[in-house]
């Protein structure tokens, strides 16, 4: 059974609107298996952050239906289990930090759980150090960079020892440093503990770590499969305003030359590869 799954889901921020418009989400079936990496791409406004709150009950479908580890979304009871197993980080990391000292922001969230005061101490430590940054631990969060600020706002979702953790654009704020310190903890996370992770980013050289892409345009899934399956289709994500990778758009342009590389490149290391392959082949020939 998929630890998340969403039913036929639509959804209407104001129920009025459905006599008349068409719905924000609309028909959505999306089943993510526990320790999957999925990534969520889309242009603005297709419904991302829409369906992302969907799957921690912040928001609760106009139709169908959300589980989460078979529990439904629209149970008032479920909710906060709902929550603590679905951990939501945000855009901007400002707004996530609540405390003037970095420890006590990551212990907030076990402490309104409840949790023992000496369990809290050792799962502050813990998620501070999984995100690297236990030595920040007495530090001001306001005076830490982008990238630092968002993995203590990880570090406090997974101090609730969630199962998955929903991100909705963390890197959008962070220069690229931040966004690479970022993307490589949440890969850890993923890779090494096997979190769930769901992944909504318009860096397209992101969702390439993942396990699965989802597109969505206009409020529906409208193409699912591995990055190298989704970034074969240059021209279907251009047509819904999404672009691929810098490598995948070099040698998709490549071989529009003629010049015969394989298509669904992800990297600058798998493009170079096949680059001196490619020359290496002419120079056999020559
Ligand atoms: N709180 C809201 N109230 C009314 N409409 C909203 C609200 N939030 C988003 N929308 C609309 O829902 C659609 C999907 O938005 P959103 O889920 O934020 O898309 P994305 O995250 O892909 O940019 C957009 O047309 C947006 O204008
Ligand atoms: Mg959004």
């Amino acid at each position: 059974m998929a630890f998340i799954s969403t039913r036929n889901v639509s959804f209407y921020y104001d129920k009025e609107d459905s006599v008349s418009l068409k719905p924000v989400l609309d028909g959505i079936d999306l089943d993510i298996s526990s320790g999957e990496f999925v990534a969520l791409l889309g242009h603005n406004g297709s419904g991302k952050s829409t369906l992302a709150k969907h799957l921690n009950a912040m928001l609760l479908p106009t139709g169908g239906c959300v589980l989460v580890d078979g529990r439904n979304t629209a149970e008032e009871d479920e909710k906060y289990e709902i929550r603590r197993m679905v951990g939501m980080v945000l855009q901007n990391p400002d707004n996530q930090l609540v405390s003037t000292i970095v420890e006590e922001d990551v212990a907030f969230g076990p402490e309104n759980l409840g949790v023992e005061p000496s369990e809290i101490r050792r799962r502050v430590d813990e998620a501070l150090d999984t995100v690297n940054m236990l030595d920040y631990r007495e530090h001001a969060p306001h005076k830490l960079s982008g990238g630092q600020k968002q993995r203590v706002a990880i570090a406090g979702i997974l101090a609730m020892q969630p199962d998955c953790l929903v991100m909705d654009e963390p890197t959008a704020m962070l220069d690229p440093q931040g966004r690479g310190e970022v993307l490589e903890t949440i890969s850890r996370l993923n890779s090494e503990r096997g979190m769930t992770v769901v992944l909504i980013t318009h860096y397209m050289e992101e969702a390439v770590a993942a396990d699965r892409v989802v597109v969505m345009d206009d409020g529906r899934i409208i193409m699912q499969g591995t990055p190298r399956e989704i970034f074969s289709r240059v021209d279907e994500l251009r047509a819904v305003g999404l672009s691929v990778p810098q490598p995948t758009q070099l040698c998709y342009l490549l071989r529009k030359q003629g010049i015969a590389l394989p298509d669904g490149i992800l990297d600058s290391e798998e493009c170079v590869q096949a680059l001196s392959m490619l020359l290496e082949e002419t120079n056999v020939g020559n």
